[in-house]
């Protein structure tokens, strides 16, 4: 049988280079040898959501990117985690057999507390309690389908690690086999790609390159991207450059060794260096951003593709939890 791997993608803004190369991309790679679950997150989004009309515009949205780029929902099974009711019965059972004490070890819960404390305030000012079982949730959409390997961002490494050791508690508690153990998944190559301004590229900096923007936007945001004041003459290092960091992803090793030599030759000008990330980059979206505009233009066919994803997910999940509800005396 083959391995699975199952990932979910939190609905929260407008999706980026970032997202794509770090997360899209190589999810969609795996399911070439992987049976593959991948599903829109948006019951963990609302613990920082609360505008209805931005939630249902992000879900579509993120869904119409998954598509656009490949995802194939014969192949992969696609849907929206909150049309899965039993994931939350099941984050509940979960829930009864998780510390306190290890949720209060999250990162993300640690942060919160971290940043209330130095500005002074209440250690839990604005910490919802979503925020604070965030974990336990994410605990049971993966273990809900027995995923082998969850590709993830670095920071979400420890909450597949958390969600193993749930996993592990309940198996020894009733002796057996119940929950499979998943293993998170980094790509290492991709692991922090830059943003306009040289840090992690994230919404949150406000230094993105949006996938889907038009092709005169999309080269503005371009020549964004944070340069030194070298003249076009002068030979300049790829490994301080931005523009050289971004675009070698988009290339094949020999093509990136070949830009590197330019770069270090000297005669090409930032601008110039520019042109040519935006030339490549707009050659790989051209197709997705058509595909993404006529998904998001049928919201109703978008949602007949998740309403199938739903019933796949949902046979495997209501049959999954009846074998858990009699392990544990509720039936
Ligand atoms: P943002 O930081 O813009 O809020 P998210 O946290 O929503 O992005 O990112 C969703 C996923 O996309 C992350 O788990 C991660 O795998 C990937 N990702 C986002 N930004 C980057 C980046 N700069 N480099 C690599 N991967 C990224
Ligand atoms: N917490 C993940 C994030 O913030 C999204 C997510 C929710 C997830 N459930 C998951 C990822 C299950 C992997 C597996 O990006």
């Amino acid at each position: 049988m083959a391995l699975r791997a199952l990932t979910g993608i939190k609905p929260t803004g407008e999706p980026h280079v970032g997202n794509w190369l770090g997360a899209i991309k190589p999810a969609l790679a795996l399911a070439a040898s992987y049976e593959t679950f991948y599903f829109i997150a948006d019951y963990h989004a609302l613990n920082a959501v609360y505008d209805a009309e931005a939630l249902r515009k992000h879900t579509f949205s993120i869904a119409a990117t998954y598509l656009a780029f490949g995802l194939d929902p014969e192949r992969s099974v696609f849907y929206r985690q909150s049309e899965i009711p039993e994931v939350f019965e099941l984050a509940w059972i979960l829930a009864c057999f998780t510390g306190k004490g290890l949720m209060n070890r999250a990162h993300s819960y640690k942060d919160s507390i971290a940043k209330n404390t130095e500005a002074g305030k209440d250690p839990d000012f604005n910490i919802n309690m979503g925020l604070y079982t965030y974990p336990i949730l994410m605990a049971a959409d993966i273990l809900m389908f027995s995923a082998n390997v969850v590709p993830v961002g670095a920071d979400q490494k420890q909450h597949v690690e958390f969600a193993r050791d749930i996993a592990e508690r309940i198996n020894h508690n009733y002796k057996a086999e119940l929950f499979t153990l998943p293993e998170p998944r980094i790509e290492e190559q991709v692991k922090t790609i830059v943003g306009l301004d040289g840090r992690k590229m994230s919404k949150s900096y406000d230094n993105t390159i949006p996938l889907f923007l038009d092709e005169k936007p999309l080269q503005k945001r371009i020549n964004q991207i944070v340069t030194n004041s070298q003249e076009p003459a002068e030979p300049k290092d790829p490994d301080q450059s931005h523009i050289f960091s971004l675009h070698r992803l988009l290339l094949s090793d020999a093509e990136a060794q070949a830009l590197r030599t330019k770069y270090q030759a000297g005669g090409m000008g930032w601008g110039q260096a520019k042109k040519e990330y935006f030339e490549s980059l707009n050659a790989l979206l051209k197709a997705p951003r058509e595909e993404y505009r006529r998904l998001m233009a049928d919201p109703a066919g978008l949602q007949s593709i998740l309403a199938k994803g739903r019933d796949r997910a949902r046979a495997t999940a209501s049959e999954f939890l009846h074998r858990i509800r009699t392990t544990i005396g509720i039936r």
